[in-house]
């Protein structure tokens, strides 16, 4: 096994503008200079029903579900800009949370989740910049045994932040956003290296 760590990338919005989707990018790039490997998923090439019981009982998981799934599975660490929705996160996170982390036969309920390290952002054209959803996100994967690093970023005004090429104007901005990145990257990177000194 390589220590290279492999990091999935993504945001809590469907929009193709969506500004999420641009700040996840920022952090992905970050990741990638410190050394990982990054998949960029897009929630909108993956449509789902809500979650549903009657569903999964029926027809099992979403095709696309288990998709998400192999990929999660794939990837040791999560890097995810969530939109605020009414204080809270998007139901496109929610529902994509939801499905990836039912079990299929012989897998534990929360598998692909497990051990996973995260790293949280979140933008708005508001002031708070998505602050409030990121609490609820933070606990929602601290509660399916997800390791979320300390720092995180909510940008506000963020329809004026991005230049031509999907940097952030700001500095200081760009810095906090890059640095999520970096630390998700290097967590990762520490736990797969500890994990191959107990193997070998
Ligand atoms: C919003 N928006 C919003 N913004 C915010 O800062 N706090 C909030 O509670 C909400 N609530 C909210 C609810 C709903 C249903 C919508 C559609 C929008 C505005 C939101 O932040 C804005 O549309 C962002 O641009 C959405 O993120 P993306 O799609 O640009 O990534």
């Amino acid at each position: 096994m390589s220590s290279r760590p492999k990091i999935l990338c993504l945001a809590g919005s469907l929009r193709k503008d969506s500004l999420n989707k641009k700040l996840v990018k920022v952090a992905m790039a970050a990741a990638q200079d410190a050394g990982a490997d990054c998949t960029y998923v897009d929630l909108k090439d993956y449509p789902m029903p809500i979650y549903d019981g009657d569903i999964e009982a029926e027809s099992g998981i979403p095709e696309n579900g288990k998709k998400l799934k192999k990929m999660l599975k794939e990837h040791q660490g999560l890097l995810i800009a969530s939109p605020e929705y009414n204080s809270s996160i998007s139901g496109a996170l929610k529902n994509f949370i939801d499905w990836t982390s039912r079990p299929e036969p012989g897998e534990k309920s929360i598998e692909c989740y497990i051990g996973k390290v995260a790293g949280i952002m979140a933008c708005s054209p508001g002031a708070l910049g998505g602050l409030r959803g990121l609490v609820t996100l933070r606990s929602i994967l601290g509660n399916i045994s997800v390791l979320v690093v300390p720092e995180q970023h909510a940008l506000s005004q963020a329809n004026d932040a991005f230049t031509e090429d999907g940097k952030l104007k700001d500095e200081k901005n760009q810095k906090a956003v890059a640095n999520i990145g970096k630390r998700v990257t290097s967590l990762t990177k520490a736990i797969l290296e500890s994990e191959l000194v107990a193997k070998s």
